[in-house]
């Protein structure tokens, strides 16, 4: 299979490339990736001798430049992770979100009906539904309820996706994921700014009263099912994916510190986000019964894994953190 993996360079796709490329060594994967502020080619170091795997340096939003790609490569199948992410970036600067991830999926989704690829995947997510109170969780069927202007990209790129099935028969799934972690997260997210800011001795910002509950999964459980979809997805269906795993962002954050033996006195209350959303939670049972696909990591291994590979990998969070994320934090923060 010749595959084309968009937004390769970022926490989950490079996670997603790796194992493609390990679990199916015959395939050809190219990775198409704008490296914008999240995208990092460390992530992929290991990958750089590897005779079946191509890095192209491009734009989603640039027709031409997919254009020319697709004719070049002759694409079996497209798994769409380039996007913004960041949902505090959106609320300060939704413009991007808007294009990036809206108009470059439809750029996507044309050039690959123009070419007649097999297979379409968008890694969509759960915030796309919105806010849950305290009881109950998302189904496939959940209405479309987006908060952020985040989620409200990622809603209307996953309607634009509905439409080319509907429209035209091309033959899409949507998968929509909870929280992810895991090794070579940007240290903009929650878990790894814990882990970096405790590493550098300052305190641990937590929004509003840290109630908000989320839903974690470890990356490569993400990989794992996004394989599944890719292979056995029937046309035009959305599949959730979720690990039951929901912990308040306090508790998130003591059992964190525990973890590095860090006292607890490093949480520090910060104003809320703006609309943020209460709880998330995943029904993954369609993907289970369907696809046959369940979460391999515990919470306690997933984490600790983690921890451990910050631990392991400081040059790679010195080079992160010099970067413009370290502008962007103490912008952000300075508020
Ligand atoms: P990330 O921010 O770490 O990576 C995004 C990647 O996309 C980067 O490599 C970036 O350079 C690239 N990119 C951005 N704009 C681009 C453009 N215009 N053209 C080409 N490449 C571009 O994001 P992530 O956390 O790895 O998330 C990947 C995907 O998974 C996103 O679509 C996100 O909405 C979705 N998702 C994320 C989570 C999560 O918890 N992180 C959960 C569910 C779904
Ligand atoms: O649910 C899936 C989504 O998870 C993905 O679609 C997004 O791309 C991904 O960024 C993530 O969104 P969240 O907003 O849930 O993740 P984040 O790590 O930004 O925040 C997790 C929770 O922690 C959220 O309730 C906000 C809170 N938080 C976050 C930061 C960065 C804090 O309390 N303090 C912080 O400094």
């Amino acid at each position: 299979m010749k595959l084309l993996i968009t937004g390769g360079a970022g926490f989950i796709g490079s996670n997603f490339v790796q194992y493609m490329l390990k679990n199916y060594p015959e395939y050809e994967v190219v990775n198409l990736d704008a490296l914008t502020y999240a995208g990092n080619l460390e992530n992929l170091k290991k990958l750089e001798n590897s005779q079946n795997y191509t890095f192209v340096k491009g734009d989603i939003t640039d027709r031409a430049t997919v254009d020319a790609l697709f004719q070049k490569e002759n694409f079996d199948a497209v798994v769409n992770f380039a996007a913004e992410s960041h949902v505090d970036r959106s609320i300060n600067e939704p413009d991007v979100f808007v294009s990036t991830n809206i108009m470059g999926t439809q750029v996507l989704l044309d050039v690959a009906k123009k070419y007649n690829t097999q297979k379409y995947v968008q890694v969509s997510t759960d915030e796309v539904y919105g806010s849950l109170d305290t009881d109950g969780s998302f189904t496939e069927n959940s209405p479309i309820a987006p908060n952020s202007p985040y989620s409200a990209s990622k809603a209307s790129a996953d309607l634009l996706v509905r439409s080319y099935y509907k429209t035209y028969n091309f033959p899409v799934n949507i998968t929509r994921c909870s929280n992810n972690y895991g090794a070579y997260q940007f240290p903009e997210k929650l878990i790894p700014l814990m882990i970096n800011n405790v590493r550098e001795g300052r305190e641990i910002p937590i929004y509003g009263d840290g109630q908000n509950v989320r839903d974690w999964i470890y990356v490569e459980d993400h990989s794992r099912a996004l394989d599944r979809v890719l292979h056995d997805g029937k046309p035009g269906e959305i599949y959730n994916i979720g690990s039951n795993n929901e912990h308040s962002n306090l508790d998130m954050a003591k059992m964190l510190l525990n973890l590095m033996d860090a006292p607890e006195s490093l949480i520090t209350f910060v104003p809320d986000r703006k609309g943020h959303d209460f709880r998330y939670a995943i029904d993954a049972s369609k993907i289970s019964t369907e696809l046959g696909w369940e979460p391999g990591y515990s919470f306690e291994t997933g984490l600790q894994e983690t921890v451990d590979w910050y631990r392991n990998n400081q040059d790679w969070l010195n080079h992160v953190v010099s970067g413009d994320y370290r502008e962007y934090y103490s912008a952000y923060y300075s508020k």
